[in-house]
């Protein structure tokens, strides 16, 4: 079995046009000693500049695309190249993570490598970087069984999602990267399954460090690993 994790619809994007003459981007790019269409856009730092901005509460938080994607390139499952992880942002870019690569710990190095990756765009890189939408993304990778996990989704234990996903060969988990909300409608279209795995809404790392550890379990139980 080879898991392809989405983080999907990812808070992760440059500061766009429209606010990159705000006071608190134009403050950000002298500190940095870089221009303001060249910083990642973070809630943190920009957030009066961001109530200009379309779905402004959606958007703006590297910070949890990156404990997220700590979180999975941590376990045994990851480093084995079980898992493959795919981010899609909100502007239609997919960071494709080369196999066995980890990103930085520290925040601020994160940021400067995101920074670089969204402006280049590399190819063949450890990560490569291109356009695409995510039903495109899908549709591209040949999942045998994709699952959208959301709060809006029908109850399944980890245990048990974790036995279906076992019991697949390519199947493909998407998880939001967004702070609010739910899914778009593009993206429900594209899910065979949308599964909720707790009664409360949480934080995107939890849930897929949960849902590893199980598949982690699974695995050893019927000899996989
Ligand atoms: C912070 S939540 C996004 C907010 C949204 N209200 C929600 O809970 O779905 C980030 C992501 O974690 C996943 N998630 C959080 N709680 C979940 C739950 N109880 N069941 C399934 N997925 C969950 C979903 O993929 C969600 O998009």
């Amino acid at each position: 079995m080879k898991l392809s994790l989405v983080i999907a619809e990812s808070a992760l994007e440059l500061v766009p046009e429209e606010i990159k003459k705000h006071p608190s981007v134009v403050a950000d790019s002298r500190r940095r000693g870089i221009t303001p269409t060249s910083i990642l856009l973070d809630r943190s730092i920009h957030h009066a500049a961001m109530s200009r901005l379309k779905d402004g509460l959606r958007r703006g938080r590297p910070d949890l695309v990156h404990i997220t994607l700590l979180g999975v390139t941590s376990t045994p499952l990851y480093q084995d190249e079980v898992v493959k992880v795919y981010i899609h942002t909100c502007n239609d870019v997919i960071l494709e993570v080369g196999d066995g690569t980890r990103p930085p710990k520290s925040y601020s190095r994160f940021r400067s490598l995101l920074e670089k990756l969204l402006l280049e765009r590399p190819k063949d890189e450890l990560i490569s970087v291109y356009p695409s939408s995510l039903p495109e993304l899908v549709k591209r990778l040949k999942r045998d069984w994709v699952v959208g996990l959301s709060v809006q989704g029908e109850y399944r234990e980890f245990e048990k999602l974790a036995s279906e996903l076992v019991g697949k060969r390519s199947p493909a988990v998407l998880v939001g990267g967004f702070p609010h909300g739910h899914f778009a409608p593009s993206t429900l279209r594209v899910v065979d399954e949308l599964v909720r795995v707790h009664e409360r809404s949480l934080d995107a790392h939890v849930v897929v460090g949960r849902i590893i550890h199980s598949v982690e379990t699974k695995m050893r139980e019927t000899n996989q690993r």
